[in-house]
């Protein structure tokens, strides 16, 4: 049986991506925080699709309960076939200003407990012969971010991490997509304390959850090592790699303010 395990799968990406896999019929093993939304999604799921879904809470910023999660999948399944790291946030502010706190969360949770998902699950999907891994990044992997300095290096990481164990699978049937969202209609800019500012500006017509999480779950099926969401984000992405480094932080720094 095709398993999922979702991770942030109580809203946004996360829930959108839970509906694309029970449309598909997948066993769904979902978590995060929040068990009284995960329950919601799972009634609503398990009626509106007569899939299995199962939930487990869990701070995955916090290593004992990250172990927890590991060994609830390992007795719920004796096949992962699929893996999303997408729980994650972020946080603005200058960095001499933030969080200390806040800032090792983010990183335990961005890329602590996305890589240690990942070297949970890739050596039983190797040797099971298939597997699919998809690793939530975002635009803003392709450059440096003031205001938001540790959230873009995270995920910056996140997107090297992906691509290079991508590359090291090569032809054992499993494979691993980097999801690279652009500003994007959920909880995130709320959590992250974005006050309408140019990129998630309230007038902005931006793309909804679900729209992200189909495009994500096509390119994840069809192998793609990196998926930038909508054109001009995938433009911005790829060209600010020709212009000088100190320019694109100046630009990004202007965009952010
Ligand atoms: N929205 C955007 O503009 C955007 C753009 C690019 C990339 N992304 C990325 O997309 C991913 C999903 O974010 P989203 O936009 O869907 O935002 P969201 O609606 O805030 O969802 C974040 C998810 O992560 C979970 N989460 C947060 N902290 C957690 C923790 N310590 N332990 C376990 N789960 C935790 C949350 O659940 P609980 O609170 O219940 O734990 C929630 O399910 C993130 O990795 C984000 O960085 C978002």
């Amino acid at each position: 049986m095709k398993t999922v395990l979702i991770t942030g799968a109580s809203s946004g990406i996360g829930k959108e991506l839970a509906t694309c896999f029970a449309k598909d019929q997948f066993h769904l093993l979902l978590t995060a925080r929040s068990e009284g939304a995960l329950m919601e999604i799972k009634n609503q799921l398990e009626n509106q699709f007569g899939v299995k879904v199962s939930i487990f809470k869990a701070d995955l910023s916090v290593p004992a309960e990250r172990w927890a999660l590991m060994h609830w999948v390992d007795k719920e399944t004796t096949a992962l076939t699929h893996l999303i790291n997408n729980a994650g946030f972020g946080d603005t502010g200058l960095f001499e200003n933030t969080d200390w706190h806040k800032n090792q969360q983010m990183m335990d949770l961005n890329i602590d407990a996305l890589t240690h998902l990942c070297h949970h699950f890739v050596p039983k999907m190797k040797a099971a012969g298939f597997g699919r891994i998809m690793n939530v990044a975002s635009t803003a992997a392709f450059q440096p971010g003031p205001s938001m300095a540790v959230y873009f290096a995270t995920k910056s990481y996140v997107l090297h991490f992906s691509e290079a164990i991508n590359g090291e699978l090569k032809g054992t049937g499993v494979s691993v997509t980097a999801l690279c969202p652009g500003a994007t209609h959920t909880q995130f800019a709320k959590v992250a304390g974005f006050n309408d500012n140019g990129i998630f500006d309230a007038s902005k017509k931006l793309p909804t959850a679900q729209e992200v999480a189909e495009f994500g779950y096509k390119k994840m099926n069809q192998q793609k090592s990196v998926a930038i969401h909508g054109f001009k984000n995938y433009l911005l992405a790829n060209t600010s790699r020709f212009f000088p480094r100190d320019m694109v932080v100046a630009i990004t720094k202007m965009m952010m303010k």
